[in-house]
C-alpha cells in the first residue's frame, strides 16, 4: 500500500524525494519518512501526518546526499506514529528500508531474530525484514544477496527499496504483489510505486514483475528474479501528462474528476462504437472472441465502487446478451473455493488494477481454469498485465480517493462489452443494438447538461449538511446507483448512509424514516417508474424528506418530492451513467460544507493493495 520513491544520481536527492512524496499523497497515507545516504552515514527523518510535517522537521533540510529513499505509509501493523513510519533501520544502523505491503510471517521471523539478540523499535511487520537482511548479510557479505536471501524467507507482499551505508552506490528494489517501477534518467535512476511520482523527472520506466529484484546505480540497473536468474527488461514510455494529474483549476481533484466526465466518457468510447453495425470494437478482446461467444456464465468480481459497476453490468449483460451473470465481492470470491468451469469467463473490474483482493480473485480463477479479463484504468497495472485480455477504460489518472469518473467509464465499457456479446450471439435485434450505440454516443452531451449548473445541488447540500443519516433507494439498473450514492456520501462526508433496492424499504429500513431522514430516490422514467413513485409516497407518508433524481419534463414528481434534480432521459441500461452524477455532486458539496478533506478522506487509501 502507499508510496515508495527513491533516487540515485548526481543531484541532491532531498527536493526530488519530497516532491515525489507529495505527488504520491493522493494515494492516501498516515505518515511519511526519508533516508538519505551521505558520507557513509544514513540520515533519517520520519513523521506521522502529512508530508508537509516531515518537510518542517529539522534537520531534514541539511541532508544533502544524492542517494535516498522516501515513503508514505498506510498502516497495516502498528498504529500511525513517528516510530512506525518508514524507513526502518537495521540494528547496526547500516541498512534502511521502505516497504509497501504486508510481511505475513513477520511474527515467526521476529521471534527468531529476537532470540539472536535483535531489538525491535516499532510495531510494524516491515522491521522484521530489515533485521533479517542484516542477519543475511552476515552470511552473504553483500547487500543484494542478503536482500534476496531474506526475501526468500518472506510470505506476503512487498514493494521494497533498500540502501546501505556500507554499499553507498546502490539502491536494491524488489517487488511481489505491490506495484513498483524503475525510472531511467541520464546518469540517474528512480524507483517509485507509481509513475505519478517521477514523471517530471523521466518518462522512461521499467515495470517490475512479481518475484523480481533490481540493483540500481547511477548509471545502470540490473534485474533478476529473487532466485538469482537474470532478467532482461524493456523500457516503456509513460504517455500521460503531468497536467492530467493536477487539479486543473478546481478546488479538489474530486470535483475536477466529476467535471471531466463528458470527456472521459468520450475517451472510453473513442473508436469503439460501430453505429451502423450495432457492434463494439474492443481490440483487447480480439483474442478471446470465441471464449466470449461460448461463455455459459460470466462472473464479475471487484471491490467497492468497481463492484457497483459490476452489478450494473449484470443487469446489462443479462437483459441484452442473454448470458447468465454472477457478481461477487473479490474478497469473498477468493476464499470460498468457488465452482468454476472452463466455460466461465471472469471479468475483473478495477480502477487501479492493483487491488489486492481483486488480483487474488484473478489468480484463483486462473488456477481453476477460467478465462480472466480485466476492465482497468491504470495501463500496465498488475491486473491488466495478468489478464488474458481486457478493456482499458481510459479515464486518465483518478486522484480523488472517492472514485467518480472511473465508475461512469466502467459502465460505458460494460455497455460496450454487452453490445459486443449481444451482437455476437444475435440475442437482440439489430435495431436494438443500433439504438444502444446511438444512446451511448449521446451520453457525453447529456452529462454536460447535468454539469452545466450545479447550484441547485449545492443548495440541497446546504440544507442537509448536518444530517446524520441518509437513505438511498433505487430499483433495477438504479439499485447499484443507490449503493454507489450512499458509498460516496459515507466516504467523504462521514455521514452514515445506506443504499437499498427501493422495495426492500418496507422490510426493515422504513422503521428509520421520520422528519429527520433524508431519502434520495432515483426515480427516472424506466420500467420500474410507477413502483418507485409508490415508494416515494411511502416515505412521504412517514414525513421523510425526499430528494428525487428524475427526468427532464417529469412534472408529476415535482408534486411529490421535496427536492427534484432533473437529468436527461436515456435507455434504462445507460441511466446509471447519468443518474450517478448528481449523487457524486451531492456528496461532494455536503463534504465540502462539512469541512472534510474531500480528496483524502480519513482512513481511506486510493488503492487497497493489502488485504
Ligand atoms: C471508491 O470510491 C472507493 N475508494 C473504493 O471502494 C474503490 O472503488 C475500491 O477500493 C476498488 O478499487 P479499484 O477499482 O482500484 O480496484
Ligand atoms: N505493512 C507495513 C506497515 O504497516 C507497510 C504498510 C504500507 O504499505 O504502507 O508499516
Amino acid at each position: 500500500m502507499c508510496g515508495i520513491i527513491g533516487y540515485i544520481g548526481n543531484n541532491n536527492a532531498l527536493p526530488m524525494l519530497i516532491d515525489g512524496l507529495k505527488r504520491l499523497e493522493y494515494r492516501g497515507y498516515d505518515s511519511s519518512g526519508i533516508a538519505i545516504l551521505r558520507d557513509g552515514e544514513i540520515h533519517l527523518q520520519k513523521k506521522v501526518g502529512k508530508v508537509s510535517e516531515l518537510e518542517k522537521a529539522a534537520p531534514l533540510k541539511d541532508y544533502t546526499g544524492s542517494i535516498g529513499i522516501g515513503h508514505t505509509r498506510w498502516a497495516t501493523h502498528g498504529e500511525p506514529s513517528d516510530v512506525n513510519a518508514h524507513p526502518h533501520m537495521s540494528n547496526d544502523g547500516t541498512i534502511a528500508m521502505i516497504h509497501n505491503g504486508i510481511i505475513e510471517n513477520y511474527h515467526t521471523i521476529k521471534t527468531k531474530l529476537e532470540k539472536l539478540g535483535y531489538k525491535f523499535k516499532s510495531a510494524t511487520d516491515t522491521e522484521a525484514l530489515v533485521h533479517l537482511i542484516q542477519e543475511m548479510k552476515k552470511v552473504s557479505g553483500d547487500l543484494e544477496t542478503a536482500v534476496r536471501l531474506a526475501l526468500r524467507q518472506v510470505d506476503g507482499t512487498y514493494g521494497i527499496a533498500v540502501v546501505s551505508s556500507q554499499e553507498p552506490d546502490k539502491i536494491i528494489v524488489a517487488r511481489k504483489g505491490s506495484p513498483l517501477i524503475i525510472g531511467v534518467g541520464e546518469n540517474e535512476h528512480y524507483v517509485a510505486s507509481d509513475a505519478a511520482a517521477i514523471i517530471p523527472y523521466t518518462r522512461q520506466v521499467v515495470y517490475m514483475e512479481d518475484g523480481e529484484i533490481a540493483v540500481l546505480t547511477k548509471n545502470t540497473f540490473e534485474t533478476k528474479t529473487i532466485d538469482n536468474v537474470e532478467k532482461i527488461k524493456q523500457i516503456h514510455e509513460v504517455t500521460f501528462d503531468i497536467e492530467e494529474i493536477e487539479k486543473g483549476g478546481y478546488d479538489h481533484f474530486m470535483l475536477k474528476e466529476i467535471m471531466e466526465q463528458p470527456e472521459t466518457l468520450r475517451n472510453a468510447m473513442r473508436g469503439r462504437v460501430l453505429l451502423n453495425e450495432g457492434n463494439a470494437k474492443l481490440s483487447g478482446l480480439n483474442d478471446v472472441t470465441l471464449l466470449l461467444e461460448n461463455a455459459q456464465r460470466i462472473i464479475i468480481t471487484a471491490c467497492g465502487t468497481s463492484w457497483h459497476a459490476g452489478l450494473v453490468g449484470e443487469y446489462m449483460l443479462e437483459q441484452y446478451a442473454k448470458v447468465s451473470v454472477e457478481v461477487e465481492y473479490a474478497s469473498e470470491f477468493r476464499y470460498r473455493n468457488p465452482i468454476i468451469k472452463p466455460t466461465d469467463v471472469l471479468f475483473l473490474i478495477s480502477q487501479s488494477g492493483e487491488t489486492a483482493d481483486t488480483l487474488a480473485a484473478l489468480r484463483e480463477a486462473k488456477k481453476k481454469g477460467a478465462s480472466v479479463l480485466g476492465i482497468c484504468n491504470v495501463v500496465g497495472s498488475t491486473i491488466a498485465r495478468e489478464s488474458q485480455g481486457g478493456v482499458y477504460i481510459h479515464a486518465g489518472p483518478e486522484i480523488g480517493v472517492a472514485s467518480t469518473k472511473a465508475f461512469s467509464s466502467q459502465l460505458v465499457v460494460l455497455s460496450l462489452v454487452t453490445l459486443l456479446i449481444a451482437h455476437q450471439r444475435e440475442s437482440v435485434s439489430h435495431d436494438v443494438l443500433m439504438t444502444m450505440c446511438k444512446e451511448l454516443l449521446d451520453l457525453p452531451s447529456k452529462v454536460e447538461k447535468i454539469l452545466k449548473d450545479t447550484s441547485q445541488i449545492e443548495k440541497i447540500a446546504e440544507e442537509f449538511k448536518t444530517s446524520n443519516n441518509f437513505l438511498y433507494l433505487g430499483r433495477g439498473y438504479n439499485f447499484p446507483v443507490a449503493l454507489e450514492g450512499a458509498l460516496k456520501l459515507k466516504e467523504i462526508s462521514y455521514i452514515h448512509a445506506e443504499g437499498y433496492p427501493a422495495a426492500e424499504m418496507k422490510h426493515g429500513p422504513i422503521a428509520l424514516i421520520d422528519e429527520n431522514m433524508p431519502v434520495v430516490v432515483i426515480a427516472t422514467k424506466d420500467s420500474t417508474y410507477e413502483k418507485i413513485i409508490s415508494n416515494i409516497q411511502e416515505v412521504k407518508a412517514r414525513k421523510g424528506k425526499v430528494i428525487a433524481i428524475a427526468n427532464d419534463g417529469d412534472d408529476h414528481i415535482d408534486t411529490l418530492a421535496d427536492y427534484v434534480i432533473k437529468v436527461p432521459h436515456t435507455l434504462d441500461m445507460l441511466s446509471p451513467i447519468l443518474n450517478v452524477i448528481p449523487l457524486q455532486l451531492l456528496s461532494y458539496f455536503i463534504a465540502v460544507k462539512r469541512g472534510c478533506n474531500v480528496d483524502q478522506p480519513r482512513n481511506l487509501a486510493k488503492s487497497v493493495t493489502v488485504e
